[in-house]
């Protein structure tokens, strides 16, 4: 894998912690750092996913899937970006088959999605599956964290295979160049992407 990630992305890796293996070699010092990163990445990732969560399911209540859809395309990008600078990270959702054309991957984040795309093929994709690594670009340190997301069923209202009339033309409108569609509950969707600063 990581052969891979240093092909395609080009990074220097300094630390590696796929969760549960650590090295041996690393200073407690490094290790206590690492998981400080890891740990952090993790709760806001949490965090992230049910404020999303709890903002979907209200106006899907409240209005149906037309209000949900027009909430999610006027918001969902600075509901993203503000929750990730409150607490001092980046926050991208990122899949291979993007609606909103901002969400694709980059070199990095596209191997780990492979990676996930891999171990989901292979049926070893858990609740528990995430990604985590500390890079070098350009001098700096940066915490860089993936956790997959799932499709579950409330999901397949606007990226299932038999999507409504409505759901479908609001969507034309709004991102004429979505590949987001024709999902099944238990497919790999995409994945949360956090960075943060090492310091
Ligand atoms: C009411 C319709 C609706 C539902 C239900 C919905 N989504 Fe989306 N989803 C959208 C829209 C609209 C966007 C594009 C948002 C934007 O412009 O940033 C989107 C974008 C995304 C993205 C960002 C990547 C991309 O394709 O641009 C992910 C990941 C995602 N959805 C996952 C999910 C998951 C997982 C569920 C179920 C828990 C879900 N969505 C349920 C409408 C929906």
């Amino acid at each position: 894998m990581l052969k891979r990630i240093m092909q395609t992305a080009g990074v220097v890796v300094l630390l590696v912690a796929v969760a549960g293996c650590s090295s041996p070699k690393q200073s407690g010092n490094a290790q206590s750092a690492k998981e400080k990163y890891l740990a952090n990445a993790r709760t806001i990732a949490t965090g992230f996913q049910k404020e999303l969560s709890s903002v979907l399911k209200k106006h899907l209540l409240a209005g149906g899937p037309a209000e949900a859809i027009a909430v999610c395309a006027d918001t969902a990008q600075e509901l993203t970006r503000a929750f990730g600078e409150s607490r001092g990270a980046t926050i991208r959702r990122v899949t291979s088959k993007p609606r909103n054309p901002a969400d694709a991957p980059d070199d990095f984040e596209k191997a780990i999605l492979e990676e996930f795309a891999d171990l989901k093929q292979e049926g070893r994709l858990t609740a528990k599956s995430e990604y985590f690594e500390i890079v070098e670009i350009d001098g700096k340190k940066i915490a860089r964290y993936l956790k997959p997301l799932t499709v579950v069923p409330v999901c397949l209202k606007c990226h299932g295979q038999n999507l409504s009339p409505e759901v479908t033309s609001l969507l034309k409108e709004r991102y004429p160049s979505d590949k987001a569609v024709g999902y099944k509950t238990g497919d790999l969707r995409g994945a949360i992407s956090i960075m943060i600063d090492v310091e």
